[in-house]
């Protein structure tokens, strides 16, 4: 077991210390299967509330990747990339999910309590919608926030309540998503970059998405090759970013 586990580390960290923001992509050297196994990996991403309000859009006709390179301002790691997964939110979709995740929790667990002092059963069908429905002037999020503070002023409450902080929430998820797919692709043998310098709307156009649907980012594909790393890696001492309190 110990020897196991002294792999599994050994395996981690070197995931972790190969995977690198790639901007340039080798020519022909590419597996598109790597992507697909990558993908059905970040699918077990967590999300929050197991929500899952995200999509992920491959694109990889010379067509479409010339499109979106330009979106993506004509990028190095856009421009030799392989293939693009676009990481989408959809907020929009919170109905949807909710809805399954009922099922989901009825069709396992019966009504059995699920979560500490709340049933699942409630959770998705009563709390879920209370967070999720907003309307875009921002008035049902006002007078959530507002009930948030006055509960908060006698007991810890979450804040976060309102139509942004919804979609924050589904950001953040996504780019679990998104990390648990490019530490894959480097298990895979292969290589990424995260973009977010691109023109949203233009991406929206390119995918035929709804107008609520965000991209959250894109990430490049393929195999470096040794000028694909602009230098050394850089970041800031841990003791800058690690605090005990
Ligand atoms: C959300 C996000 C957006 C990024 N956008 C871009 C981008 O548009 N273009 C790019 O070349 N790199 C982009 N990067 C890569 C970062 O510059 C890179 O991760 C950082 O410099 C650290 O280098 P490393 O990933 O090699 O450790 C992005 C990274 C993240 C997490």
């Amino acid at each position: 077991m110990d020897s196991l586990k002294c792999d599994l580390l050994n395996c981690f960290d070197f995931i972790v210390n190969t995977r690198r923001a790639i901007r340039k992509f080798h020519p022909t050297d590419y597996d598109p299967e790597a992507v697909t196994r990558s993908l059905a990996r970040a699918h077990l991403a967590p999300s929050s509330s197991n929500m899952q309000l995200w999509e992920f859009y491959r694109v990889n006709t010379p067509d479409k990747m010339k499109e979106l390179s330009r979106y993506c301002m004509g990028q190095n790691t856009t421009e030799t990339a392989r293939e693009m997964v676009v990481v989408v939110v959809r907020p929009d979709l919170w109905r949807n999910r909710a809805r399954s995740n009922y099922e989901f929790v009825k069709t396992n667990l019966g009504d059995r309590p699920a979560f500490k002092g709340r049933s699942a059963l409630t959770y998705y069908g009563k709390l879920m919608p209370i967070l999720y429905n907003n309307d875009p002037f921002g008035i049902r999020g006002g007078i959530k926030m507002l009930v948030a503070w006055f509960i908060g002023l006698r007991r810890p409450m979450v804040r976060q309540v309102n139509r942004t902080d919804m979609r924050i929430v589904a950001h953040k998820s996504a780019a679990l998503a998104a990390q648990t797919f490019m530490l894959s692709m480097v298990a895979e043998g292969h290589d990424t970059c995260p973009v977010e310098g691109f023109d949203s709307k233009r991406l929206k156009k390119l995918l035929n998405l709804p107008s609520r649907a965000e991209i959250n980012m894109v990430i490049t594909c393929g195999k470096r090759i040794p000028e694909g790393i602009y230098g050394p890696r850089f970041r800031v001492p841990l003791e800058e970013v690690v605090f005990t309190v």
